[in-house]
């Protein structure tokens, strides 16, 4: 088969909001949303519907939207279909899913979190350890490098779960999560992934990750609002979260309370449509998806090599250094990042600046919690995007 073509004027044609002429590098935040995705929300809430059922064709619109979501889903990230939960958030699942997993544990129980995570995968952990009377432990970040510790020094048979982000919000930095899996299993833990930063980023193959739950956001990859979990149908049956008594008690079913947003989900079908078309047109849906986020990574890092090159001409500090990482570059301006973001945003440029909830790695990498400025990209970022960025950041620094 051909390796079909970046056609990123095409890309960009399909996204309304870039006619306003911004240079987004706030892709990490949420990315820009394509007229497919729109229009797949919009069908979706003009068309008759009612909740899911089979017993007449409004009902059978929402059955229809919710099982092609799941499907969607799967291919995205090579897991189940029948394993695949909605819900309003990947920070709502996560909280659902560690309230859950901590009904089964107590004192002298371990749970291991990051330095390097987004605080929606801390948090729920630590909230609910307490709540058990669990113990949680650290696995610590090298500030130097902003890669995660040896997963080893902080495991034990008392460990039930470890969650480790697939990559960093903050600075991109990508572990090892096949070698972390490895270890994690080997000592008889869940290992839980934040797939959140990661899937707009990277082909994602869940059983090759090794992750037993992976959790993503669609708004990250050009979808609407909502969360994704994916894990093992089977695995999904022994857990027991909090639920309705007349809502069924069937897996995905059993964890996603009251009624689904049927609009959003068929956005998400229509967000990993256009990923897959930028695969090509040959071979099945998660073919395309892997030849295409193949594609994305090789057009986002081409562009993040030349930020890379500029910011190097600059004096700004870097502090992205992990060896394996998103093209989401954390940077310090002097003359202060929220500046140095003024500055750009009256350009028309807009690269944000803060911790970005990454709590714990700002703290560890000694920015408090005002954090950096950051440059995120995106499927649909340009070279001349990246021209306005280095001008305006010559003229910030
Ligand atoms: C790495 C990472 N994890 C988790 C989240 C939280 O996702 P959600 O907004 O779906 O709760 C974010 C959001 O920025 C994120 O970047």
């Amino acid at each position: 088969m051909s390796e079909p073509t970046y056609d990123l004027a095409a890309l960009r044609a399909r996204f309304p909001a870039l006619d306003a002429g911004y240079a987004h590098f706030d892709g990490p935040g949420g990315s820009q949303v394509p007229l497919d995705v729109a229009q797949a929300v919009a069908d979706t809430l003009t068309a008759p519907i009612a909740n899911r059922g089979t017993g007449y064709a409004a009902a059978r619109n929402a059955e229809l939207v919710v099982l092609a979501a799941r499907q969607a889903m799967a291919d995205l990230l090579a897991a189940d279909p029948g394993g695949v939960v909605f819900g309003r958030s990947m920070t709502e699942l996560t909280m659902t899913l560690a309230r859950t997993l901590a009904d089964g544990w107590g004192p002298g129980d371990e749970v291991v979190v990051t330095r390097l995570d987004h605080d929606a995968n801390v948090r729920p952990w630590v909230i609910a350890a307490e709540r058990a009377g669990a113990t949680v432990r650290w696995l610590d970040l090298d500030p130097a490098t902003c890669e995660l510790d040896d997963v080893a020094t902080v495991l034990s048979d008392r460990t039930r779960v470890v969650a480790v982000t697939g990559a960093s919000n903050l600075v991109g930095t990508r572990p090892d999560l096949p070698a972390i899996a490895a270890q994690v299993h080997a000592a008889g833990a869940l290992f839980v992934v934040d797939g959140v930063h990661l899937t707009a980023h990277a082909a994602i193959d869940v059983a090759a990750i090794g992750a037993d739950v992976f959790l993503c956001s669609p708004y990250k990859f050009l979808g609407p609002h909502c969360g994704v979990l994916a894990a093992d149908p089977a695995f999904l049956e022994t857990l027991r979260p909090d639920k309705l008594l007349p809502s069924t008690d069937a897996v995905p079913e059993r964890f996603e309370l009251g009624t689904l947003p049927y609009e959003l989900l068929a956005g998400t079908t229509a967000a990993v449509d256009v990923l897959a078309s930028l695969g090509g047109e040959e071979g099945t849906r998660r073919h395309r998806l892997v030849v295409g986020m193949a594609a994305v990574e090789a057009h986002e890092d081409r562009l993040r090599r030349r930020i890379e090159e500029g910011l190097a001409a600059l004096p700004v500090e870097v502090l992205s250094r992990a060896r394996h990482r998103t093209p989401t570059l954390l940077v310090r301006v002097p003359g202060g990042d929220q500046r140095a973001s003024a500055l750009l945003a009256d350009r028309g440029v807009f690269a944000p600046s803060g911790s970005f909830y990454a709590l714990e790695p700002a703290r560890r990498l000694g920015l408090g919690d005002a954090g950096g400025l950051r440059i995120g990209l995106a499927p649909y970022s340009s070279d001349d995007d990246v021209d306005r960025l280095l001008e305006g950041l010559a003229d910030a620094a």
